[in-house]
């Protein structure tokens, strides 16, 4: 993504981050997931790995409840990193919004 789409998604973001007011973002959710998530979560053909993968993820059996999908992202797993550190909440709604809305990435 060129780096001047991803400068105005973030400026919207923040614009968007108005109390009360605000709605998650896939858009911003699928930039942040490029930079951080993809590296480990997406893989390439062949390739093992020992990440799930986050393909189709809210479409599982059972469904994945957003209350455990926010706290893996912010604590991590046993060997998926915390990034309550990194990311806000809303950062955090964002990516949630995201894989709600892909189920392929
Ligand atoms: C260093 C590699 C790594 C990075 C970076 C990473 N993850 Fe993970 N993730 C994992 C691993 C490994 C697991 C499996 C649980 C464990 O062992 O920690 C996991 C599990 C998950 C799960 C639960 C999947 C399941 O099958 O239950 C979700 C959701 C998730 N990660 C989302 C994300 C998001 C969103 C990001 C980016 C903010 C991210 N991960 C970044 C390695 C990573």
């Amino acid at each position: 993504m060129p780096l001047r789409r991803l400068q105005l998604l973030c400026a919207l973001a923040a614009i968007a981050a108005c109390s009360g007011c605000r709605k998650p973002l896939p858009e911003h959710g699928a930039a942040l997931f490029l930079k951080d998530c993809a590296g480990c979560h997406v893989q390439r053909p062949g390739q093992k790995s020992y990440v799930p993968s986050l393909t189709g993820y809210f479409d599982r059996k059972p469904k994945p409840t957003e209350r455990q999908t926010r706290r893996i992202i912010r604590y991590g797993g046993r060997y998926m990193p915390p990034f309550s550190k990194r990311l806000s909440s809303d950062d955090v709604d964002d990516l949630i919004a995201y894989l709600q809305r892909s189920p392929s990435h």
